[in-house]
Order: structure tokens, then sequence, then C-alpha cells
């Protein structure tokens, strides 16, 4: 295990560049595989899920070739596999989306049980209900999806519970079935519409992403593509959240400033200064932050993803905050070590109350998991003295660069193992 020591307590500032969207990029190769013909991914990030996804593609038979860091090209006319059996996929959330993906086109898939991070009972029944209502048989055993179907056919499918993955699994099974499935209350995520527009490319038809009701009529086949990916939302958040931290001045650049919309909004009322351009935000932190209130919904409100990032934010908030947890039960596992840094946190059930401190001291911390461990970072770095942070394998599973990034940025961060 690795891990960063920090001497915290410096303003960062500069540019900084955002990858690609993460969790976009791992429902898009899954939909790769999908087609017989080329498939020219930019702007993919550097991360080792993403990279968990490419070397399954190829022990399934396909190719995939890096041609540049953030560009690969996959060509998986031979992936004739039914089976995603790559020992890591275990490891990762999205390895269910080769689930949709090998339905779709196989009408077969044996996929590993998902893992991801452990933030609380991360069930797949939603998705195994829409598979089955499209004509698949489904079951878990032994540690793997099993799905099959003779073939897939259209349905009215409401989502009971707004889900990321369960919606881009069924856009994914629906893409090819026979006539027209209509999914409901489905999760409005950038990165399920980057998924359906993705798909789109390549010659599906989807609509509706973005809204709360996606029509999918299913094509014959799908053809090959070149497909940007946006940029990742949760990146971009966390160094909005680390210019506020640090009191610093920095320009996130190579962004969609819409899909920011709600954690903007609460970095202003904090008492933050945010400047939006067109593919840019300038955030300059204030002195001393505003408390507030803060409650994590499906997209456009509040992301789960950044619930850590602002908790830290606001353990040195000038008053009393309450932040609540309404998508995963557990997610809250990094208040232990905020705790040993002298943050006045609460847990009461699925809310936490903070009462902001001046300042926390430095301590040795652990990454619980991806976004724990990037707010665990933003403490360290928002905090006069050394701090470590360790499982620092865990946050470079979703932020790329993020030491070269933070140097960058006048950071004093060393990388030991
Ligand atoms: C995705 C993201 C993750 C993000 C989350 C919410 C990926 C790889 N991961 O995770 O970073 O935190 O969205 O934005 O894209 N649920 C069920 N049954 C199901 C599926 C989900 O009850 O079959 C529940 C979950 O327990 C949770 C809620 O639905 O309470 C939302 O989960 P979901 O959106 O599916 O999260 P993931 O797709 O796992």
């Amino acid at each position: 295990m690795s891990k960063f020591i920090i001497n915290g307590g410096k303003k960062l500032v500069g540019e900084v560049n955002i990858s690609g969207a993460k969790n976009a990029t791992l429902g898009i190769i899954a939909a790769a595989i999908m087609t017989d013909e080329d498939v020219i991914l930019d702007n993919i990030p550097d991360v080792e899920d993403v990279n968990i996804m490419l070397s399954a593609i190829e022990e399934m038979g396909g190719e995939v070739k890096r041609i540049t860091r953030n560009k690969v090209h996959i060509f998986a006319k031979n992936a004739n596999a039914t089976m995603a059996n790559a020992k890591n996929l275990s490891r990762i959330r999205a390895s269910y989306y080769f689930v949709g993906a090998l339905l779709s086109k196989k009408k077969q898939a044996v996929v590993r049980m998902p893992g991801g991070c452990s933030i609380g009972e991360r069930p797949i029944d939603l998705h195994l209900k829409g598979f089955k209502s499209l004509g698949a048989e489904c079951e878990v055993k032994d540690g793997f999806i099993i799905a099959k179907a003779d073939k897939l056919t259209s349905d009215n499918i409401y989502i009971d519970i707004v889900s990321v993955g369960a919606t881009i699994n069924l856009i994914l099974a629906s893409v090819m079935a026979e006539g027209t499935t209509v999914l409901e209350n489905v999760a409005k995520e950038p990165h399920v519409v980057d998924v359906a527009n993705f798909l789109n490319s390549m010659g599906a038809n989807v609509k509706g992403a973005g809204t709360d009701t996606i029509r999918i009529k299913g094509v014959p086949y799908l053809h090959g593509t070149t497909y940007t990916i946006i940029p990742d939302q949760i990146e971009a958040g966390t160094y909005m959240t680390i210019a506020c931290a640090t009191e610093g001045d920095i320009i996130i650049k190579n962004i969609i400033p819409k899909h920011l919309d709600s954690i903007s909004a609460k970095l202003i009322d904090m008492g933050n200064n945010v400047v939006e351009y067109d593919e840019a935000i300038r955030v300059i932190g204030c002195e001393r932050q505003f408390p507030t209130t803060i409650k994590t919904l499906p997209y456009p409100g509040f992301p789960t993803d950044m619930q850590p990032q602002i908790t830290v934010l606001l353990s040195i908030a000038n008053g009393e905050s309450n932040v609540t947890e309404s998508i995963f039960e557990d997610r809250f596992k990094y208040i232990v070590d905020l705790k040993k840094m002298g943050a006045q946190i609460e847990q009461r059930s699925t809310s936490l109350n903070i009462k902001g401190i001046e300042h926390l001291k430095p301590a040795s911390l652990m990454s619980p998991d991806l976004r724990a461990g990037a707010a665990l970072v933003i403490a360290a770095l928002m905090t006069k003295g050394e701090s470590t942070v360790d499982r620092i394998e865990y946050i470079k599973r979703g932020y790329e660069n993020i030491f070269g990034k933070l140097k960058e940025l006048g950071a004093d961060i060393r990388e030991e193992n």
C-alpha cells in the first residue's frame, strides 16, 4: 500500500485539466463490445477502474490498443466469450455493465459479481428485474451473474429506485431488443446521457436520456464509431473543493459547468467565489467557510460522490452544518479519521452534524474508499503540518494523476510505497 505525505496549509493556485468521466467511460467500454467494428474512444481517464475494464475485453478475446494515454482503440469482433471472468472485475462496480452488453450482443452473459467501494449495501436486484422484463432468465450463483435469453423483447420498465447502474445496464440490454423499450424513473446523471450518446453514435436509437423517461427503439446491429467522453463531474468538484479548502485560486479546465451547478451553488453559499466560463470554472476560496445544509440526491441534486469532500470543508466552517446521505447508508467511514484531526462531527443515522472549528490538526489517515480517500487528501491539504494519507490505491482508482495535478497547483506532497 502506498501513501501520500502532505505538508498542508498552503494555498493551491493555478490551473488544472480535468480528465474524462470515469463512470461514463466504464459504461461506454462495456458498450464498445456490442459492435464488431472499430471503436475509438478519446478522453478516457487513465485510472485503475478503467484499465480493469479494458483488460477484461482483452481476456474476452477483443483487441485493445492504447493510441495515447487517453485514447484507445477497441476492436471486439473476436471477443467471442459470453463470459467476463477477469479476476480484477470483482474489484470494481461497473463489471455489471458487461451483463447488459453481452446479453444484448450474445443473448448470454456470465459475469463476475461487482465489487467496488464499500459504502453500504449495493444490491443489483433492479438490474436483474429489468433484464427479466426484457425476457432474460437471470440468477446470481457462485460469485457470478448469469443471464440468458432466446431473444430480448421490449417492455415498459419502471425502475423502483433511481439507479445509475440499472439505468445504464437496461439501456445496454434494450438497444438491440425487438420493439421499443420504455424505461421510467431513470437516473439523469451526465454519464447516463454520455452512454446513450455513445450508443447513438453507433447507430442505436435511444431518446430521452437526461429526462425521467428513456425510449429505446431496438436496432439490428451497431456499427463502429469515434467518440470523445465527457469530463469528470466529480473530479472537477473535488478540485473546486480543494480551492475552497486551501483558500486557493484554481481554474478548473476542460469541464461542462452545467454539470457542476449543484456543487457551485453550495460553494457559493459557503462564501466562495465561483466564476463560470464556457469550458472552465475559476474557484477562489474564502477566508472562512459559512456553514450550510446538504442532502445528497440523484442528479441534478448534490452528488453522493461529493459528500465526503464537502463534509471535510464544512469541518472548518464558521458554525454548525448538517449533511444527509440519502443514496448509500454507510458512506461515513472517513469521519473516524476526521475526528482524529479534531473535527467535531456527530453521526445521527444517515446524517452528520458538523460543528465547524477554526482548523484541524495533522494526523495519519487511511483512505476507506475512493471518494473518502480524496476527502482525506483535502483534509491534509488544508491543515498546517504534516499528515499522511495511506491506501492511496483507492484514490487512484478514480483520479488520474492526482499527485502530479496537486503538485502542479503548489501542494507540498510526496508519495511513498
Ligand atoms: C453509481 C456510481 C457511483 C455513484 C452512484 C450514485 C458507477 C460505476 N458508480 O453507482 O460512483 O456513487 O452511481 O450516483 O457509475 N440500488 C438498489 N438496487 C439496484 C441498484 C441500486 O437498491 O439494483 C440502490 C443502491 O443501493 C443505492 C441507489 O439505488 O441506494 C443508487 O445506486 P446506483 O445509482 O445504482 O449506484 P451505482 O450504479 O452502484
